[in-house]
């Protein structure tokens, strides 16, 4: 299989910037499940006095996410791709929002938080080591605090494995070549079929010592191949509206 993993998949990433935003407006709900993922984390009072982390933020979909959830909330923003979060910067954010130029391997060492939430969308899947991001991220949360992945992670149905081969070979593979970055959408396709499987993820995050480990899917024609996550940092709930 032929996976990018660390600088080539950062580099991936640079080059693909540029034309990010236009293929994932091709991808019906893409945002709208996005903002639904950031929902579910249930944060009290639009996220006032509440900082979030959104690691692997890209272009800023998902920061924007998370920004609609809780319009009160500081954000800090990370991603390895130094030319996907140039796409981001050149959107209007207000102040409460800050993007940096780091990996989720380097968050634990790079004196940030803690966080009293944090949303990873389609970074898990993409990470050599997806055990220590987690331990990670456990150590930057407060006691409480909740995470949210929003993954591509496979149902463990046949269905919906060929489902995404074929959309895959079908659309998403074509487009990509097309566009010069044949590498990253087949990195895109691989790391789908070699990842744990959406059981397998929740199990994943309780063997971290996350807790309140919950799976909720997405609508549309990704039901069974995207899946929310939802856990807690055990301790006291910073957020406690119920997830939606
Ligand atoms: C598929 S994009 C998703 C971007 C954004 N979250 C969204 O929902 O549109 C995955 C992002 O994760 C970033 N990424 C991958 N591995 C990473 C890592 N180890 N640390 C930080 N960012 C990473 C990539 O650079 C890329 O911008």
């Amino acid at each position: 299989m032929s996976l990018l993993r660390d600088h080539d998949l950062a580099r991936a990433f640079d080059h693909a910037s540029r034309t990010y935003d236009s293929l994932t407006s091709l991808n019906p709900g893409y945002h709208t499940d996005l903002l639904r993922s950031a929902r579910r984390l249930g944060l009290p009072d639009g996220g006032a006095g509440l900082h979030l982390l959104d690691i692997g933020c890209g272009t800023g979909a998902s920061t924007r996410a998370l920004l609609r959830a809780a319009p009160r909330a500081r954000i800090t923003a990370v991603d390895a791709s130094a030319g996907m979060l140039r796409r981001a910067l050149a959107k209007p954010w207000p102040a409460r929002v800050r993007f940096l130029h780091l990996t989720a391997e380097e968050l634990a060492t790079a004196g940030e938080g803690p966080f009293d939430a944090v949303f990873a969308a389609y970074l898990f899947r993409n990470v050599t080591d997806p055990d220590a991001v987690l331990r990670s991220v456990r150590s930057l949360l407060r006691p409480g605090g909740r995470l949210t992945a929003h993954e591509y992670s496979l149902s463990g149905s046949r269905v919906h494995r060929a489902l995404w081969t074929a959309v895959c070979h079908g659309l998403v593979i074509p487009a990509g070549t097309l566009l010069g970055d044949r590498a990253l959408y087949r990195h895109l396709w691989h790391s789908v079929l070699a990842f744990d499987t959406a059981p397998a993820f929740a199990a994943r995050l309780g063997r971290t010592g996350l807790t309140s480990v919950r799976v909720a899917p997405v609508a549309g024609w990704q039901t069974g191949i995207v899946h929310t996550f939802l856990a807690r940092n055990g301790g006291t709930p910073t957020a406690r509206k119920d997830e939606q």
